[in-house]
C-alpha cells in the first residue's frame, strides 16, 4: 500500500446512472443487520419447485446450510426458465476458436445440445451423485457437459486442460468418477494440445472409468478404446439423444438446494490438491447476485469472462452467473496473442463486448506490447472493466483503465477465491476506486484482519485476513476429507474463516489484499501448491530433495523458483537442468515450470527437518533471514 495520500477515482456519472445498484449503503445495512432476509430476498428471484423452511442454519457449523428444505436445480434456472420466455431466442453464447470459426447458441439451443447431451449421460447409467470428470478445451462442449451433468443432479469435476496426465489421473482417482468427457484436442498458440492422449495416459491406472465421451475438435488421430470411448457427435445421432419422451427433451433432476453441484480441486499446503464442493442452491444466489451487481450486467449487454471454466472464475462467471441472469456471453478457445497480439481487443471491437473481466497477468502481458495493438480497434462499447486472480498493481490498473477502458470504465477489482465460489471484496460500479485496493467487502460479507493472537490490527498495519459471517456461495467442505476442511479453514481462529491471504486496511478503510500467507503460488493467476511441484520435482530420478518458492514476476506476478539437492552420484548439468524442469511439466502440467532451477547441496531447514522458504525467499530476495533460531547447524 503506498504510503502517500492517494487520488480516488471516480466513477463515470454514466455508469452510476446506469446501475442496477443505486441504493447501496440501504443494501449494506439491510445485509448487517439481517442477513438471512437479505439474502432471502435475493433468493426469491429464482424459481425454486419447493421453498426452503430456513435460510441459514448454522447448528452444524462449520457444515454451514443455506436454503434449508428447498428444492431447486441450477440449471432449471440456467436454462428452463428462460426458454419459456422472450429470452428463447436471445443468444446465451457466442464462440470463437483460435482460428477465427465461430459458433453461436440461443437459450433454446444450448437448452436442447443440453438435453440431448443429459440424455446420452443417463443412458449410459450416469446418476443423480455421480462424479463426471470433464478435461477440455475452451469449446462450447465445456458449458454444455458442465450443464448436462448439473441438469441430471451428476457432480462435475472439471480439471483444467493445461494439467497432465498425472495429475487429471489424480484428480479422477479421488473424486471416484465413472466417467470423462474430454476432446481429441485443443488448439492453442497455433498448435494441438492433445487432450485425449493425457486421458488414455492417466486411464492406465483408474479403474473407476466406465466411458469416456470424446469431442472432435482438432481432427488428428486419436486411439478409440472400444466399448470404452464414443464420439459426441455419433452419440448424438443416436436416439437414445433425442430422450425417453423423444424431442431432444429431458427432464431437470429436482435438486435438494444442498445437493452437491460439483467439485473443483484447488491447491494447499499438502501435496495434495483438495476437492471444494459447491452446490445448487447457495451457489446459484450468490454468484448471479454478486455478478450482477457488480458488473451490472444488462439484458441487453455482451458479456466476456476471459478465465478458462477449468477454475472457478470460469465455472461462477463464465458458465452459470451469466446463465442464471439470461445474459448473452462471449468465449474465446485460444491464446490472447495468437496470431497477433490484438487478438483480444479486435473481437471486443467485433462482438461489441459491453463488459470485459480477465486477469492482471492477461493485462501486464498485453500491455508489454504496446499501446498501438488496443489503439488500432473501437473499444467504445465497453462500459466496465474486471480484474480477478491476484492483487493487480497500480500501473497496470492505471494502463488498463487509461488505454482500454479510455477512463471512462471502472475496474471492478473481485477478490475471492476458489472456496468462496462468489465476490467477497469488490468494488460496486457506483463506488470510488483506489487502484490496486479491491475496496470493500460486498454486502453481508464481514471480514477482519487479524494478528497471530486473533486481534484485529490496526489500519495500516499487516495481519491475517478472515471471514467472520457466513456466505450462500461458500464451500461446503472437502469432498471425503472433512476433517481437512475443518482444520484447514476454521481451526486458525474458531468460528472464522480463514482465508489464507494477508491484507491491510487503509485510512479509507479500503481493503488491500497482500498476498497469500501458506504455501500457495499464484502463476500467472493460478493457484500451484510449492509441495505438489515438489513433489513433482522429486520424483525425478537424479533429485533427492526439493525446496519451492514463489518469485516476484514481472508478467506473470509470481514465477517458480525451484532448489533441488541431487541424488549422491549425479552433477549438475545443463542437460539435466532442463530435464528436471521438463520433467516437472510432465507431471503436473506446463503452467507449474520452474522459471529457475537452482542446484543446491544443503536446503535451510529447520531441527525437525521443515524446510524453511522463508529464508529461501529472503535469500532469493537479498533480504535480511529474520528470525533462524529454529535453523538446524
Ligand atoms: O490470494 C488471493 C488471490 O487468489 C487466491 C484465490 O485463488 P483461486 O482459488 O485460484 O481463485 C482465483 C479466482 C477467484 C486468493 O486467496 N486473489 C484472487 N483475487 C484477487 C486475489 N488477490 C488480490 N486481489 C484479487 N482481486
Amino acid at each position: 500500500m503506498p504510503a502517500e495520500k492517494r487520488e480516488l477515482v471516480h466513477p463515470s456519472p454514466s455508469v452510476v446512472a446506469a446501475a442496477n445498484v443505486q441504493n447501496l449503503d440501504e443494501l449494506r445495512r439491510h445485509a448487517a443487520n439481517d442477513l438471512e432476509g437479505f439474502w432471502a430476498e435475493r433468493a426469491r428471484e429464482f424459481e425454486w419447485s419447493q421453498p426452503w423452511d430456513r435460510v441459514l442454519d448454522a447448528s452444524k457449523a462449520p457444515f454451514f446450510k443455506w436454503f434449508v428444505g428447498a428444492r431447486t436445480n441450477i440449471v432449471h434456472n440456467c436454462l428452463d426458465r428462460h426458454v419459456r420466455t422472450a429470452r428463447r431466442n436471445k443468444l446465451a453464447l457466442i464462440w470463437e476458436g483460435e482460428k477465427g470459426d465461430v459458433r453461436t447458441f440461443s437459450y433454446h439451443a444450448l437448452n436442447r445440445e443440453v438435453c440431448m447431451f443429459a440424455n446420452i449421460l443417463r443412458s449410459m447409467g450416469v446418476k443423480k451423485g455421480d462424479r463426471v470428470t470433464i478435461y477440455m478445451g475452451r469449446i462450447p462442449e465445456l458449458p454444455i457437459a458442465m450443464l448436462a451433468c448439473a441438469k441430471i443432479g451428476a457432480v462435475h469435476s472439471v480439471v483444467f486442460g493445461g494439467f497432465s496426465a498425472e495429475a487429471l489421473h489424480g484428480r479422477i482417482e479421488d473424486s471416484q468418477s465413472n466417467v470423462v468427457i474430454t476432446c481429441d484436442g485443443g488448439w492453442m498458440n497455433g498448435k494441438i494440445v492433445e487432450l485425449k492422449k493425457m486421458v488414455d495416459e492417466a486411464l492406465k491406472r483408474s479403474p473407476t472409468i466406465e466411458h469416456v465421451i470424446v469431442v472432435k475438435r482438432t481432427g488428428q488421430e486419436v486411439q478409440m478404446e472400444a466399448g470404452r470411448d464414443y464420439w459426441l457427435h455419433e452419440l448424438m445421432q443416436l436416439p437414445i439423444a433425442r430422450g425417453q419422451s423423444g424431442g431432444n427433451r429431458c427432464e431437470t433432476e429436482q435438486m435438494d438446494a444442498e445437493d452437491p453441484l460439483f467439485l473443483l480441486y484447488t491447491s494447499g499446503t499438502t501435496g495434495k490438491p483438495k476437492a471444494i464442493l459447491h452446490t445448487h442452491g447457495g451457489y446459484m444466489v450468490g454468484t448471479a447476485t454478486t455478478l450482477k451487481w457488480v458488473f451490472d450486467l444488462k439484458e441487453e449487454d455482451r458479456w466476456w469472462c476471459t478465465a478458462d471454466p477449468g477454475w472457478i472464475t470460469g465455472h461462477s462467471y463464465l458458465v452459470y452467473g451469466p446463465l442464471l441472469l439470461g445474459a448473452t456471453s462471449f468465449m474465446y478457445e485460444g491464446a490472447p496473442t495468437y496470431p497477433y497480439p490484438n487478438r483480444w481487443w479486435s473481437m471486443i471491437e467485433k462482438y461489441g463486448i459491453n463488459v470485459f473481466y480477465t486477469a492482471p497477468t492477461a493485462i501486464r502481458g498485453l500491455m508489454r506490447f504496446g499501446e498501438a495493438w488496443p489503439n488500432r480497434h473501437d473499444l467504445s462499447g465497453l462500459r466496465l472493466l474486471g480484474s480477478v486472480g491476484e492483487p493487480i498493481n497500480p500501473e497496470a490498473w492505471r494502463w488498463y483503465h487509461r488505454v482500454i477502458g479510455k477512463e471512462r470504465c471502472p475496474i471492478m477489482d473481485t477478490w475471492w477465491q476458489t472456496e468462496t465460489g462468489m465476490f467477497m471484496i469488490t468494488p460496486l460500479p457506483v463506488m470510488d476506486l483506489d487502484p490496486g485496493s479491491a475496496t470493500l467487502p460486498f454486502p453481508g460479507v464481514e471480514v477482519d484482519i487479524l494478528d497471530e493472537h486473533g486481534t484485529p490490527v490496526a489500519t495500516g498495519e499487516e495481519g491475517y485476513l478472515v471471514i467472520k459471517r457466513p456466505w450462500p456461495a461458500m464451500l461446503r467442505t472437502i469432498y471425503g476429507d472433512p476433517d481437512r476442511y475443518v482444520q484447514q479453514y476454521w481451526s486458525k481462529y474458531p468460528g472464522l474463516y480463514f482465508t489464507g491471504d494477508s491484507a491491510r486496511r487503509d485510512e479509507n478503510g479500503h481493503l488491500w489484499i497482500i498476498g497469500r500467507v501458506d504455501d500457495v503460488i499464484k502463476v500467472s493467476g493460478y493457484r500451484l501448491g510449492t509441495a505438489e511441484v515438489e513433489s513433482a520435482l522429486v520424483s525425478h530420478p537424479a533429485v533427492a530433495e526439493a525446496a519451492v518458492i514463489g518469485i516476484a514476476h514481472e508478467v506473470k506476478g509470481q514465477a517458480i523458483h525451484a532448489y533441488i539437492i541431487l541424488r549422491s552420484g549425479q552433477t549438475p548439468s545443463e542437460e539435466l537442468h532442463d530435464a528436471v524442469i521438463k520433467h516437472v511439466a510432465h507431471e503436473l502440467g506446463p503452467i507449474a515450470k520452474p522459471e529457475k532451477l537452482t542446484f543446491v547441496t544443503q536446503l535451510p531447514k529447520t531441527r525437525s527437518g521443515k524446510i524453511m522458504r522463508r529464508v529461501l525467499k529472503a535469500r532469493a530476495q537479498g533480504l535480511p533471514e529474520g528470525d533462524i533460531s529454529t535453523l538446524e547447524e
